[in-house]
């Protein structure tokens, strides 16, 4: 591509995505830097103030564990977490989150974002972790205090990472392209912090045709950090463990609120609530089933055994909720006054962070105080920092290993990969569910400041192989060229049998993870040799990603989106292939081995050579620390 300026950026820490997690990197890299002499670099393929999954802004701040008032515990919280991942989790690194997300909560309050406070001037909770905000300009608050700390000289916004530099097995920089310019980047930096996100879109999304795009995940998070991670080698974990939230359904608006606070019911068609009607099957999940709250995937699984069983629709049933706060109340005024603020509040929630779902409440004639909505389980997420929990195997902090866990969870520096080089936090570091927005950002300093210490103890220093550097510039940029050279091959641009456009490369790579990898055609459900056809077909898709072709730039970038989610797909069918059981019905179900078994109470691991393209698949073991 003769006309693409290569731009190169040296650097000693780069961030790689905008998120929450890379805006609490930022922040704490920038202390640590100015102390140490050193440069940050931050990276996002958006821009950062509407950027990832809280660019619509949040209603909520999911975790708070509130460690002042004593109220909670952190083995309160890892008990929590542990429970609700049907016992796989890494203690180590939800502890490690838990005891400083506090301050990143206090952190936004003091940057300026509304956090609810009650008459007495204490947060109002909506459940038991989780504070209410008025959260429409969550993200832009965040994104302010991270370009602050290391300044607009030092951040590329519209700049779409394809993945690491390597140099003698650590990582040494990220290469990528402008979205809107002819600029090929290069980025030589001591170590990389991954904070790309997870992904939405490696299934088929029940949104087709005009709603096509709409999902609850961002669809702009589409597996950058696992290929990022895979790509060099690194470890990954938990794989297998998507997350399918239950959702409003079509405008996919979130139920957490509905939930726990205003503590609606959700009902079937006849009026029955199915936590109470199929209770009985909790039992066969125990000890998970009898924990409190249910974990999501059993929740999920009660409601899809009534839709599959034709009792839907199901329900979120607003408006019997909303009557029973407001009925609470003394006398008439006070009782039009409470429904007044319910009203408005209800409509807060998604105005606040899923604005298309009030406009599908305005376009149907929905008062939540006179009519239910239909909810449903959405397609699945890869979202390490919710409720699922794949991502990149990492390092814990020293202080909280003990001699049992020392040697499986413990190589140096916190949140470090098993790549040097290579800190991940958010979306992109696995095993440690439930961070959420605060979470991610409290996690992503924690791992930026691993990052500093590292590159302060180790000085790694780089060589870097200008033609092999070369070669991938031409392999990223190759779509570009392909659609070039054949455009004119065949009357209308987007059909020609010497390329696929990466929309239809996506449509394929959906189709065969809904229908083999337990998507929503199959109710969540698949089998070892649904798998092994599914791995067949994807194993044609990847032979024939070499012919993806791009317009423009806007599409290059959807290429390089699909390659990261072919990745990703990989990943997850190998894993659940691995492990065979079924230890998250609800998330998903694997009839041939349908229930949980003891062996296999541990992590399912993967990695690639990146020599070879060889997958190792490894079991790891889960230690309980507290
Ligand atoms: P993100 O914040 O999503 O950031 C990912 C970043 O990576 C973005 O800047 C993106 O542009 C960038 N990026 C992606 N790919 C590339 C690439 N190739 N090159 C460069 N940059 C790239 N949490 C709460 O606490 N409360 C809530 O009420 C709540 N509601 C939610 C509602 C929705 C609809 C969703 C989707 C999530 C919600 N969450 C909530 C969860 C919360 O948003 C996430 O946990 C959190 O944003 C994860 O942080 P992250 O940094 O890993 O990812
Ligand atoms: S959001 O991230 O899109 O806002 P969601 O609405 O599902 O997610 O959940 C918000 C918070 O409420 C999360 O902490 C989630 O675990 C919790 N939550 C949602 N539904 C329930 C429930 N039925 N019981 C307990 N906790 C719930």
């Amino acid at each position: 591509m003769a006309n693409f300026e290569t731009v190169e950026v040296s650097t000693d820490l780069l961030i790689v995505g905008g998120g929450m997690a890379a805006c609490g990197a930022a922040v704490e890299a920038a202390h640590w830097a100015k102390k140490n002499n050193l440069k940050v670099t931050l990276v996002d393929k958006a821009a950062m103030d509407r950027s990832g999954a809280v660019a619509m802004g949040l209603s909520a701040i999911n975790q708070y564990v509130d460690l002042k008032t004593g109220k909670n515990t952190l083995k309160d919280y890892v008990d929590y977490v542990r429970n609700d991942l049907m016992g796989v989790t890494r203690e180590d690194l939800v502890v490690n989150i838990a005891r400083h997300v506090d301050s990143s909560v206090h952190l936004f309050e003091k940057w300026g974002l509304p956090i609810w406070k009650d008459a007495e001037g204490n947060y109002v909770h909506e459940g038991r972790w989780q504070l209410m905000i008025n959260g429409e300009s969550y993200k832009v608050v965040v994104a302010e205090a991270a370009k602050n700390a290391i300044g607009m000289a030092n951040i590329y916004e519209r700049v779409f990472i394809v993945g690491p530099l390597m140099s003698g097995g650590k990582c040494s920089g990220a290469v990528g392209f402008s979205v809107r310019e002819n600029k090929f980047y290069i980025f030589k930096a001591k170590a990389v912090m991954v904070a790309m996100g997870g992904a939405v879109h490696v299934f088929k999304p029940r949104s087709a045709g005009e709603g096509l795009g709409r999902a609850w995940y961002p669809p702009w998070n589409s597996g950058s950090s696992a290929y990022f991670t895979l790509k060099a080698g690194a470890e990954m974990t938990c794989q297998e463990v998507r997350f399918i939230p239950v959702r409003f359904k079509d405008a996919y608006g979130p139920v957490g609120a509905w939930f726990l606070l205003f503590k609606a019911r959700a009902t079937n068609a006849k009026g029955e609530s199915y936590m109470d009607t199929r209770k009985d099957e909790l039992e066969k999940w125990v000890p998970y089933g009898k924990v409190k709250p249910v974990p999501a995937n059993l929740r999920n699984w009660l409601m899809l055994l009534d839709v599959m069983n034709g009792l839907g629709p199901i329900f979120m049933r607003t408006e019997e909720a909303i009557q029973k706060i407001a009925e609470s109340t003394t006398d008439e005024k006070a009782y039009k006054k409470k429904m007044k603020e319910l009203e408005s509040e209800a409509w807060e929630d998604f105005l606040d962070m899923t604005i298309s779902q009030a406009i599908l409440w305005a376009a149907t004639n929905t008062a939540p105080e006179e009519k239910a909505s239909e909810i449903a389980a959405a397609e699945p997420y890869f979202i390490g920092s919710h409720s699922g929990a794949s991502g990149a195997w990492v390092s814990g902090p020293e202080d909280l290993q003990t001699s049992k866990t020392k040697n499986d969870y413990f190589w140096g520096y916190v949140n470090m990969a098993t790549v040097p080089g290579i800190f991940c936090a958010g979306d992109a570091s696995g095993a440690s569910s439930h961070k959420f927005s605060s979470g991610s950002h409290a996690e992503g300093r924690i791992a930026a400041k691993g990052a500093i210490q590292y590159i302060m103890k180790e000085k790694p220093s780089h060589s870097y192989d200008k033609a092999a550097i070369d070669a991938m510039k031409a392999e990223i940029l190759k779509p570009l060229d392909l659609f070039e050279q054949h455009k004119a091959g065949s009357s209308d641009p987007e059909i020609n049998p010497n390329y696929m456009k990466p929309k239809m490369f996506m449509f394929r790579l959906q189709k065969l993870m809904d229908e083999y990898a337990g998507g929503v055609t199959a109710q969540f459900s698949t089998n070892k040799a649904l798998l092994e056809k599914g791995m067949d077909l994807l194993t044609f898709l990847k032979e024939d990603s070499v012919n993806l072709a791009a317009k423009d730039l806007h599409e290059l970038m959807r290429c390089w989106e699909n390659i990261h989610r072919m990745w990703q797909a990989e990943a997850h069918m190998r894993t659940i292939l691995f492990r065979e059981e079924t230890r998250w019905p609800g998330y998903y179900f694997r009839s041939d081995t349908p229930s949980m078994k003891k062996d296999w109470e541990v992590f399912a691991n993967c990695k690639v050579d990146p020599k070879t393209g060889e997958w190792t698949m490894i079991k790891r073991p889960i230690h309980s620390i507290y």
